[in-house]
């Protein structure tokens, strides 16, 4: 079964304004993709590999009149986390959308090869990705189409060893290819102010029309790709303040319940299941009560 974790409900986290702790939430969301990285390790301690000074950078941006970035938007760094060896890799939502391209793709599957590599020999190595992303990178297009099944292909291989968890804050959300990477994770977080689809707002709204999809209603939007709607509909593991300790906790939360018995990705069968009942109940148009409904079975 799904799991259900009903520690982060709103009346348990500082979602809740009746929570003491509310007003002195930090925000994970206002941090840079290296500043976020580094929340999660002991003491704050890490090193990042290939970082902005090993001037590793696109090399097809500058011949579309698109200024490079140094790190391409990737961040990687390696530390431990609660006494374990971990790597964790943030998206730069601020660069290029945090899209992903050759350069980009090409760290982030192989900081997960390589943590796939350690555990293989017995070296324990976590994983945690910080997604903040429009998908493929559409300035470097198949490049960035195979990158993104390498990270999937990747994120595959280690989950046999360790969960590898997804943390979605917000803003930019995850989009394209990548959503795809967050339904094979172990875990996933997500705050209220994250937004996780596999075509965005735009994109819908470009191919579809307008009266399909309209991007410039905020409401709608978060309505369907939102943090809370993915909560309620059992496609995220956590929801959680747009809280530095918070994230952080529940992340590390994540990591030390291990492997899931049966990954998301896995179960199929259930959320087939799942999309029948909605067709014939009357509680289609109020995704709470469908959760509730599940934890019940669960608890039963
Ligand atoms: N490739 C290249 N650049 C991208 C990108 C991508 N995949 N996704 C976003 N960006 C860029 C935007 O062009 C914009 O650049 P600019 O500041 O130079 O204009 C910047 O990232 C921010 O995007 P913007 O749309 O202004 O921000 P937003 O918060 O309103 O929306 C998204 C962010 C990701 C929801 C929106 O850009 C979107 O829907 N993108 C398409 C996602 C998608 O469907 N991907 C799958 C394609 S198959």
């Amino acid at each position: 079964m799904n799991k259900i974790d009903n520690k982060s409900t709103e009346q348990n986290s500082t979602l809740d304004p009746s929570n003491p702790l509310f007003a002195q939430r930090q925000s994970f969301i206002e941090l840079n993709a290296r500043q976020r990285a580094l929340c999660f390790f002991d003491g704050q301690e890490a090193r990042e590999l290939l970082g902005p000074f090993d001037r590793i950078e696109s090399p097809w941006l500058a011949m579309q009149d698109v200024t490079p970035q140094a790190d391409d938007g990737c961040v990687v760094m390696k530390g431990k986390i609660a006494g374990e060896n971990a790597v964790v890799v943030a998206l730069e939502g601020a660069f290029q959308g945090g899209s992903l391209g050759e350069v980009s793709g090409a760290k982030l599957s192989t900081a997960l090869d390589l943590a796939r590599a350690d555990n293989q020999k017995g070296i324990k190595t976590n994983a945690i990705l910080l997604l903040e992303t429009g998908g493929v990178r559409l300035q470097e297009a198949n490049l960035g189409l195979d990158a993104t099944a390498e990270i999937m292909a990747s994120i595959i291989e280690l989950r046999n060893y360790v969960p590898v968890v997804c943390v979605v804050a917000g803003t930019v959300g995850c989009f394209g290819g990548m959503s795809l990477a967050v339904g094979l994770a172990s875990y996933v977080v997500m705050t209220r102010e994250a937004r996780l689809g596999m075509n965005g707002p735009e994109v819908i709204e470009q191919e579809a029309g307008v009266d399909e999809f309209d991007s410039k209603d905020r409401a709608f939007i978060w309505a369907v790709h939102g943090g809370v709607q993915r909560y309620q509909t059992g496609l995220i593991d956590m929801l959680v303040a747009d809280d530095i300790n918070e994230i952080v906790a529940g992340t590390r939360e994540c990591i030390r319940r291990g492997l899931p018995p049966q990954h998301r990705s896995a179960q199929v069968k259930l959320f087939r299941q799942r999309i029948a009942e909605l067709d014939t109940t009357s509680s289609w148009d109020d995704p709470s009560a469908l959760r509730q409904t599940w934890t019940a079975e669960e608890q039963a």
